[in-house]
C-alpha cells in the first residue's frame, strides 16, 4: 500500500474525557509532550465544551497554553458552538473541531439538539473561524450505528459530511462511537462519503468495542484514506455512548501501519512509555495489544 498516513492523537482528548479519575492540567500537559516528543505532531488536547457536560475536560485552556510553544505540531480543541469558539481563541487555537452527528438520538444526547440545529450552531463558528484564518476539522458520529437510533444509513453520514464540507471544514472525521463497524461495511461508508466529500480530506475515527478498529482501518485504507484517528493505549470513551470503549489504539495502528511499509515516523518505545505514565495516572492497564506485548516482553528480560 506504500505512502504516508497521517495520525491524529486523540487520547488527551477522546481518550480522558471519559475517565473517571480526573487528569490535572499539569499531567495532561506532560501527557501532551510525551506524545508529541514519540513523534506525534498532531494531538487533540482538549475541549471547550460546558463543564456539567464533561468535567474531565475542564482546564483545556492552560492545556492548549502549556503545549502551544511547542512550534511544529499541530494541536486541536473541540468546539460546539460560539461560546466555545471564542474560549478557544481567547486560548489562542489554531485548528478546532466541530462536531456532529449521523442520527438524531446520538447528537440530543451529547449536544443536547436535533443534527439541524448544530448545523446551525455551527455556522457561525465556522464563518467567525473562516475571518479569523483558523482551520475547523469537522466530525461525524455514529457513522456505523447510533447506541439510540441502532444502525445507520450511509446517506445520513453522506448528507452531513456535505453540510459540513460545504461549510468550509477542511477534513471530515468519520466516528464509529460505539466501534460497532465491520470491514465491508466501512469499506461501503468510506467510498460512499468519497462520492461527495474527497477521499484526501476524509479521516477515520474508529473505537474498538467489538475488536474490528484495525480491520476497519486496514479495509478503509484499500479504498484510500490515509488519515486515522487514534488513541495512545487505546484510551477513550464518550459519556453519551453507553457501553463503548476507546478509540483504536496508537501504538497497534503504528505497529500495522510499520508492518505494512507505511512509515509513522514514532519512536514505539517512547509512546509506550507515555502511554504507561497515564495508565498509572488513571489506574489502569491500557488496553492496547502492542502496548500489552511490549511490556510484558520488557517485564521477561
Ligand atoms: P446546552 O445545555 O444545550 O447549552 O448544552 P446551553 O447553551 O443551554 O448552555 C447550558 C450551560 O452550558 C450554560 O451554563 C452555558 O454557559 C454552558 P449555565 O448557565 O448552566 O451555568 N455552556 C458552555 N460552557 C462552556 N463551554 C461551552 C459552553 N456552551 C454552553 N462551549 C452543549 C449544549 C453543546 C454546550 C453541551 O451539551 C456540551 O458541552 N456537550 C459536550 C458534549 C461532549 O463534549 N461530548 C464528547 C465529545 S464528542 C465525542 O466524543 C465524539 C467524537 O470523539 C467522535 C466519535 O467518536 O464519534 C468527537
Ligand atoms: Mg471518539
Amino acid at each position: 500500500m506504500g505512502d504516508t498516513v497521517r495520525i491524529v492523537e486523540v487520547g488527551p482528548r477522546d481518550g480522558l474525557q471519559n475517565e473517571k479519575t480526573s487528569v490535572s492540567v499539569a499531567d495532561r500537559i506532560a501527557f501532551i509532550e510525551a506524545l508529541i516528543a514519540a513523534g506525534l505532531h498532531t494531538v487533540e488536547v482538549g475541549a471547550f465544551v460546558s463543564p456539567k457536560a464533561i468535567p474531565q475536560m475542564v482546564g483545556s485552556a492552560e492545556v492548549l497554553r502549556g503545549v502551544i510553544g511547542h512550534a511544529g505540531n499541530e494541536f486541536h480543541v473541540l468546539v460546539p458552538n460560539e461560546k466555545g469558539y471564542e474560549a478557544s481563541q481567547a486560548a489562542g487555537a489554531k485548528v478546532i473541531a466541530v462536531f456532529a452527528a449521523a442520527s438524531e438520538g446520538f447528537s440530543r444526547a451529547n449536544i443536547n439538539c436535533t443534527v439541524a440545529e448544530s448545523i446551525e450552531r455551527f455556522k457561525p463558528v465556522l464563518s467567525r473561524a473562516k475571518a479569523d484564518g483558523i482551520r475547523v476539522r469537522g466530525y461525524i458520529s455514529c457513522v456505523l450505528g447510533c447506541p439510540y437510533d441502532g444502525e445507520i444509513k450511509p446517506q445520513a453520514v453522506v448528507d452531513v459530511a456535505k453540510t459540513l464540507w460545504e461549510l468550509g471544514c477542511y477534513e471530515i472525521s468519520l466516528g464509529d462511537t460505539i466501534g460497532v463497524g465491520t470491514p465491508l461495511k466501512a469499506r461501503q461508508l468510506l467510498r460512499a462519503v468519497a462520492g461527495t466529500v474527497p477521499m484526501q480530506n476524509l479521516a477515520m475515527h474508529f473505537h474498538d468495542t467489538y475488536g474490528q478498529a484495525l480491520a476497519n482501518l486496514y479495509a478503509g485504507m484499500e479504498e484510500g484514506c490515509r488519515v486515522i484517528d487514534s488513541a495512545a493505549g487505546g484510551l477513550g470513551g464518550c459519556p453519551y455512548a453507553p457501553g463503548a470503549t476507546g478509540n483504536v489504539a496508537t501504538e497497534d495502528v503504528v505497529y500495522m501501519l510499520e508492518g505494512m511499509g507505511i512509515a509513522t515516523g514514532v519512536d514505539m518505545a517512547k509512546l509506550v512509555a507515555a502511554t504507561n505514565t497515564i495508565s498509572k495516572l488513571i489506574g489502569r492497564p491500557p488496553v492496547s495489544r502492542v502496548a500489552a506485548a511490549l511490556n510484558a516482553k520488557a517485564r521477561a528480560h
